[in-house]
């Protein structure tokens, strides 16, 4: 990705503050930092514009946002997401699902992008209960979302950052940055400067609500969706008020869901080969799926840095139940 100037013009209101938020260069990607996170320059602009009020204003009758640092499982959290949420409009198994015609970034609008271009009315025109997806930190989210006094619910996506530093480096290097190093992520990632960082203060927050709200915040890992997709795919379903019926059970959607959602069933659909996302930067969609394990990191760090970042989230989340 190159920050080139983009045809979109952005709203100019909020110009002044985001030029006064301190401002690096990472990766070829201009970050600023705003109330103590980094968050991309074009970003930033929607931080400001979502808090303010008639910004984003969560609806009684309930909205769900999907939460995740980037590299996380956010794809494949929106495909489930989704694919459980519409089920009744769109049974998983039927062959015109939108996930067999559209990217998991075309079914679950992002918030953060959709406000910094201006563009946040399309919000206004998507069905009850909206499904919407946010990479921004809990505190930069409207208040009332994120103590959780309105109707809306978060599910928040949480991974291995060794796994997802090695998956960032591999997506910048597949648009556009093929000389990036993997130590330059590594030590954005471990001085807590990278896109969305520092990432343990971003873990943490929505950790701490997850266990100070569980009716409002749910936390899932990657890992665990990797070792048992039916089980976290339940807990999705019953935590948006949309349980598994027993006949469903019995006709087998969960497992209908998994398959539709899996690596396999994603990346062999035309609309996940082609075409690219995003308004001011553009990122291909194949660019959304690589390997999709646990332990990549392996490959690729020493046990040495591996244990090095472990250290510091570890010291990070001392005292929060929260294990990495
Ligand atoms: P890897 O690069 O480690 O393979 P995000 O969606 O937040 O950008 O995260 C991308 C990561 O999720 C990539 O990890 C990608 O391969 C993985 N991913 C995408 N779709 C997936 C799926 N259906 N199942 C499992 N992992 C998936």
């Amino acid at each position: 990705p190159t920050p080139t100037p983009s045809p979109v013009r952005p709203p100019t209101e909020h110009d002044a503050a985001v030029s006064a938020m301190p401002a690096r260069v990472v990766h070829n990607l201009k970050l600023r930092q705003h109330q103590g996170y980094w968050v991309l320059d074009t970003w930033a602009r929607g931080a400001v514009a979502m808090q303010r009020g008639g910004g984003l204003v969560p609806r009684a009758d309930g909205d769900v946002l999907l939460a995740s640092l980037p590299k996380s499982g956010t794809t494949w959290l929106k495909a489930l997401a989704f694919a459980v949420m519409a089920r009744a409009a769109h049974p998983p198994a039927s062959p015109d699902h939108p996930l067999r015609r559209l990217n998991p970034h075309d079914c679950v609008p992002l918030i953060d992008r959709l406000f910094a271009a201006g563009r946040d009315a399309v919000l206004d025109e998507l069905p009850s209960p909206r499904l919407m997806c946010t990479h921004m930190p809990l505190s930069l989210l409207p208040a009332t979302v994120a103590d959780g006094s309105s109707g809306c619910k978060i599910i928040y996506i949480c991974r291995d950052q060794k796994d997802a530093l090695v998956s960032m480096w591999h997506f910048l290097k597949r648009n556009g940055l093929q000389n990036l190093s993997l130590q330059e992520v590594y030590e954005s990632f471990c001085e807590g400067t990278c896109f969305g960082g520092p990432v343990w203060n971003h873990i943490l927050e929505y950790w701490r609500a997850s266990k100070a709200n569980p009716s409002r915040v749910l936390f899932l890992r990657y890992e665990q969706l990797l070792q048992d997709p039916t089980d976290s795919i339940r807990e999705l379903a019953e935590f948006v008020g949309q349980p598994f019926t027993s006949s469903e059970e019995e006709a087998g959607v969960v497992t209908e869901i998994v398959e539709l959602c899996s690596m396999e069933n994603l990346v062999s659909q035309k609309a996940n080969k082609e075409g690219s996302q995003g308004v001011f930067i553009k990122f291909s969609h194949n660019s959304y799926f690589r390997k999709g394990v646990a332990g990549d990191w392996m490959i690729h760090m020493t046990p040495e840095m591996g244990k090095h970042l472990d250290a510091i989230l570890r010291d990070k989340f001392d005292g929060s139940g929260l294990t990495i």
